[in-house]
């Protein structure tokens, strides 16, 4: 089984009809859209109710899981920081950096029973399923590195400033929680990134967004695209 993780919900994929199905898992009820050969999870929860520092990461993973998911595709709106991904574009996301803080869980190595494990992230993304999606989308962008911050507010200007400054390009607050907890779980990872924004104090005096209707048209390419990649 094949998924794709979104901001929001589809209720289709490739054309063919979902289920909605509730997973019961060891950290909490997970609801997801279930197909065939595809699985779509919408990490907000279908009516978008979680800001990102409270989703139930761990939970959304572990219901992956035991629908036999091996190989996931992520979706995130991000801020862009350099010209690598700017707004109104698509790119695959190269690697991230964690500036997340607070309450969020993880990993599933708790110690204990859970034990202990350090998982490696060398290469964080898959590199089939990345090679996969470029040979169907050649002109597809290299987002670059993806800088996670905690949320729920978006950054000041002298945070972006530092994340500049530290080589990140595209700013979100999803991906490193989840992409830390996929791989921990084995599952096959990418990420693939839309932009909204530039990030504050770049390019603009304020953080502005990009229509709801540009970002619909986004989406509807990405979840195309991540449909084609996982079905090959
Ligand atoms: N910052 C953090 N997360 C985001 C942004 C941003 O500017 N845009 C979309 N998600």
């Amino acid at each position: 089984m094949k998924a794709i993780i979104g901001g929001t919900g589809v209720d289709a994929l490739d054309g063919i009809p979902l289920k909605r199905t509730l997973v019961q898992t060891l950290y909490g009820e997970v609801e997801l859209f279930v197909g065939d050969r595809l699985v779509f999870l919408p990490r907000h929860g279908s009516s978008h109710s979680l800001p990102p520092h409270l989703v139930n990461y761990r939970a959304n993973v572990a219901a992956l899981t035991e629908l036999g998911v091996d190989q996931a595709i992520g979706i995130y709106a991000v801020g862009s920081i350099s010209s690598a991904l700017k707004p109104g574009e698509i790119g695959m996301v190269s690697d991230f950096v964690d500036f997340t803080g607070g309450s969020r869980e993880q990993t599933f190595y708790t110690g204990g029973e859970s034990g202990v494990r350090h998982i490696p992230m060398d290469d964080v993304f898959d590199a089939s399923l990345k090679e996969r999606m470029q040979t169907l989308s050649p002109r597809l962008k290299d987002a670059g590195v993806y800088v996670c911050t905690n949320g729920p507010r978006l950054e000041t200007k002298a945070e972006i400033r530092l994340y500049a400054r530290l080589g990140c390009d595209v700013v979100g607050m999803t991906l490193s929680t989840e992409v830390s907890l996929l791989r921990e779980a084995g599952i096959r990872t990418l990420a693939l990134a839309y932009s909204i924004n530039w990030a504050a104090g770049v390019e603009q005096a304020n953080v502005s967004f990009i229509g709801d209707e540009q970002i619909a048209v986004l989406r509807e390419e990405m979840t195309q695209l991540c449909c084609k990649t996982l079905l090959i």
